[in-house]
């Protein structure tokens, strides 16, 4: 059991971490500023990991849940904050053992426009990130980094020894954090880093209870697909029917973000048992799916019928982007286990059960929250 601090832990990867972390038994600490997460995930996954709901009534049941108290805590706090780091790292005694850096921003197109946020909340983040576990001693930490990095390769498979060739600010804040983690690895003795390369995260815990909510326009494929399902956009736009693929779609490795968050609980397990390493490993199925078949398998899994209108290319997209995933099976025994079929049953369920996301049964909490208890 290792007690650990999740960035960005109200988002949609980092909250289903969250609960694959809890089931196996660790301690949670999350730290979101809820720009882009929502403390009503976090309240959900305490459901999920059966330790009841958030607030006074519930206290003695957290205070049961695990040996040293409370198992989750959330914290609201940015990462730019030493403050802010502070607080979760002395959080219930302190002992923080590792650190899942998930907050950082993540949309393209708008990393084009405000390039200096990007580098704000996604390096500098990262740098205060890093200055707080040296105060507070730890050195462990896995960084959600992204398949962006392999720009538009024709590599198929891509394997994690191909160039990096970011093309959007996006990207090059997630090279330059790589690069910074890899600098950070080789200054002292004693950290324990791993690099996951995601390649197309999608779908939903299979309880309907989180998933992924988009602030306004979605700009990936899934959760667009998912709002159309819903009737909350009227059709689906295909950006693009003349790639060099089969359909003439683009091609990406998506992958159950249930399987991704196991992923992260295999690299904490690997990284604690062996000696000190940077570890760095493509996350991703290794099996690419065109916009049309997955549009199909949403249709025949959920039995509905998608509009959708094949539109002229996104720029900066590639024809095809597949992982080989082969690392992450050899050096942490790790592979997706879910079907592309699973994943559009796990998305919908989501997605119908929850049409404006955690919008319609938010939870704003006000102060400090220490497990069950809030603080002012
Ligand atoms: C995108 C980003 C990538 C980022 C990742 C996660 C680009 C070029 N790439 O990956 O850097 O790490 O999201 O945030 O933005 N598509 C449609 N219609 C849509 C949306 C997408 O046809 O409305 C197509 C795309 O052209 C692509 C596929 O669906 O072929 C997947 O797109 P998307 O979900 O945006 O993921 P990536 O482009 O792979």
């Amino acid at each position: 059991m290792t007690k650990v601090l999740l960035t960005g832990g109200a988002g949609f990867i980092g909250s289903h971490t969250g609960l694959a972390l809890l089931q196996t038994g660790h301690q949670v600490v999350v730290v979101d500023d809820f720009s882009n997460g929502n403390a009503e995930a976090v309240r959900r996954v305490a459901e999920l990991a059966g330790l009841g709901p958030w607030g006074q009534a519930a206290a003695d049941h957290w205070a049961e849940a695990g040996p040293g108290g409370s198992r989750l805590h959330l914290i609201q706090g940015d990462v730019r904050s030493p403050q802010d780091l502070d607080r979760a790292f002395a959080v219930s005694g302190g002992g923080i053992g590792a650190v899942l850096h998930f907050a950082g921003l993540k949309a393209v197109g708008e990393s084009m426009t405000q390039p200096l946020r990007y580098w704000d909340v996604n390096v500098t983040g990262t740098v205060r990130l890093l200055e707080a576990m040296v105060r507070h001693g730890c050195q462990t930490l896995v960084f959600s980094s992204s398949a962006t990095l392999y720009g538009t390769t024709d590599t198929v498979p891509i394997p994690e020894t191909a160039p990096l060739q970011p093309i959007n600010p996006y990207g090059y804040t997630k090279a330059a954090v790589e690069r910074m983690l890899t600098d950070v690895a080789a200054s002292a003795p004693g950290w324990r880093i791993a690099l996951l390369r995601y390649f197309n995260p999608v779908g939903a815990h299979p309880s309907g209870r989180i998933g992924e909510d988009p602030n306004g326009l979605p700009n990936n494929l899934f959760p667009f697909l998912c709002q159309v399902a819903g009737g909350r956009r009227q059709r689906l736009d295909v950006f693009g029917g003349d790639w060099p693929t089969g359909d003439g779609t683009g091609v990406r490795d998506y992958l159950h973000v249930m399987d991704l968050a196991e992923g992260h609980g295999r690299a904490l397990d690997v990284l604690l048992a062996e000696p000190p390493q940077l570890l760095t490993l493509n996350l991703g199925s290794g099996q690419g799916h065109s916009v049309l078949e997955l549009v199909r398998a949403f249709e025949t899994t959920n039995g509905l019928t998608l509009p959708y209108a094949v539109v002229g290319r996104r720029p900066g997209d590639s024809a095809v982007s597949v992982a080989d995933p082969r690392q992450a099976e050899r050096r942490m025994g790790w592979r997706t286990r879910r079907s592309l079929a699973d994943i559009c049953r796990d998305g919908w369920a989501w997605q119908s059960a929850n049409p404006q996301g955690y919008r319609s049964n938010e939870w704003h909490p006000t102060g400090e929250l220490i497990g069950a208890q809030q603080v002012s």
